[in-house]
């Protein structure tokens, strides 16, 4: 078998960059360790930068995302029982759009199956050959037991941060932070109780009030990094919403939790992103912490970079974007990975460090007193900072 494209994984950078190929003609196969149903139903992402709503735009993938998504002028960041607002249009005149990584990964899936694209779920024992010489190999075994090699010019790793992509590079260098504590993140059945998103510092921890829908909620709440779910019954979980929350004049609304699940925190970082014909983009490279809401605009930032580098490449002959799109790509990735460590370190008091809590309610203090602090925050947050 033979294509121009190898990707492995059907996650937003996958499908992303093989329908950026197939829009200017470049033949490419998905396949996906997971079922179709799976991909579409894992609850991740919902905030999106102003560049990644205009690559969707710009791709055709935009109906349903015009339709549905909510867009947000700014934040509220919260502490010392003060809630302050952020405007990011008075700021850095820029928005940011509500819209779940879930409805993406769906639209993708259906853009690429209503094109006729070849995306096979449910594989298994993915590997990758012959990255050195001009046709790389993607091994499987597919849904129905059979195994397949097929012969490609290039081969991507958007398989996220557990794929097999990465260890294929040799003298891989990984630079890694794991932070002290998680998030757990709930889907609740209630229409949110904000506007817009709400930042909460409080002694008991960070707690953040998301948006999925108008009648969908998604909070998260800072836990010990050991904790189980099962110690966070969702009466627990409320109790400890209403604390961290807690506003005079305010109230909470509390519905049925859909869904809970424990993410532990880590910023990640492996270079070089490319070895021969092997390119890497997404999680597979790269992992920053959920503080700020970086990691699905940076897969979709990088494959805004590679899509054009492998067409330059493969269409027309000119190699330099690809040879260029490792350092390029990394650029941005240090830039987002610098903003999500420090909104985490500035959020996430530590138990028994009251040092770094007076730290970070001076920190909290100066970004919503001081215009240019405020900026600084505004222009990362919504993606318009330089790289
Ligand atoms: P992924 O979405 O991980 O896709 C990779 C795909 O590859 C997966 O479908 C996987 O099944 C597949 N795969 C893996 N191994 C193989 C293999 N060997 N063979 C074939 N396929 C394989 N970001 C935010 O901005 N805000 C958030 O609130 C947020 N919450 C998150 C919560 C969780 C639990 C996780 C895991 C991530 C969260 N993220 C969040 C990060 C964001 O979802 C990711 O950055 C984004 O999904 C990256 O997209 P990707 O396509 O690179 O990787
Ligand atoms: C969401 C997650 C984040 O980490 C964040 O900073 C903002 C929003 C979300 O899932 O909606």
């Amino acid at each position: 078998e033979r294509t121009q494209v190898g990707i492995i994984g059907a996650g937003p950078a996958g499908l992303l960059l093989s329908h950026l190929l197939a829009l200017a003609g470049v033949e490419s196969v998905v396949v996906e360790l997971r079922s179709r149903e799976h991909c579409e139903q894992r609850q991740r992402a919902g905030l999106l930068e102003h560049g990644t709503v205009a690559t969707l735009r710009a791709a055709g993938l935009a109906g349903r995302l015009d339709a549905q998504s909510v867009e947000h002028g700014g934040i509220y960041l919260q502490y010392a029982g003060e809630r302050h607002h952020l405007d990011f249009r008075d700021l850095v005149d820029r928005t940011v759009t509500i819209y779940a990584q879930t409805e993406i990964v769906k639209d993708l899936i259906a853009a690429r199956l209503a094109a006729g694209q070849r995306l096979d779920f449910s594989v298994s024992a993915t590997a990758v050959s012959d990255l050195d010489g001009p046709r790389p190999v993607l091994r499987y075994v597919d849904a129905s037991g059979a195994a397949r090699a097929i012969a490609c010019d290039v081969i991507a790793g958007c398989d996220g941060f557990h794929g097999i992509s990465r260890a294929a590079v040799p003298d891989v260098v990984a630079y890694e932070r794991v932070y002290p504590f998680s998030w757990l993140g709930i889907i609740a059945d209630v229409a949110p109780s904000t506007d817009e998103l709400i930042y909460a510092h409080h002694p008991d921890g960070f707690a953040l009030h998301s948006i999925r829908t108008p009648h969908v909620s998604r909070l998260y709440l800072q836990v010990p990094a050991d904790d189980a779910i099962e110690a966070w019954s969702d009466e627990r979980i409320w109790e400890n919403l209403q604390r961290r929350f807690a506003l005079p004049g305010w109230t909470l609304r509390e519905g049925p939790v859909r869904e809970k699940a424990i993410t532990p925190m880590r910023s990640f970082v492996s270079s070089p992103m490319r070895h021969g014909r092997l390119f890497l983009a997404g999680d597979a490279a790269h992992i920053v912490p959920p503080t700020g809401a970086k990691g699905l605009n940076l897969a979709v930032s990088d494959v805004a970079l590679l899509a054009p580098a492998l067409i330059a490449w493969l269409r027309d002959g000119d190699p330099s974007l690809a040879d260029a799109y490792p350092a390029a790509a990394l650029r941005r990735v240090w830039r987002a990975t610098h903003f999500s460590w420090w909104m985490t370190r500035m959020l996430h008091p530590l138990p028994g460090d009251p040092f770094t809590t007076q730290l970070q309610l001076a920190q909290l203090r100066y970004v919503t007193t001081s215009r240019p602090a405020a900026t600084t925050l505004a222009e990362n947050y919504t993606g318009v900072a330089p790289a």
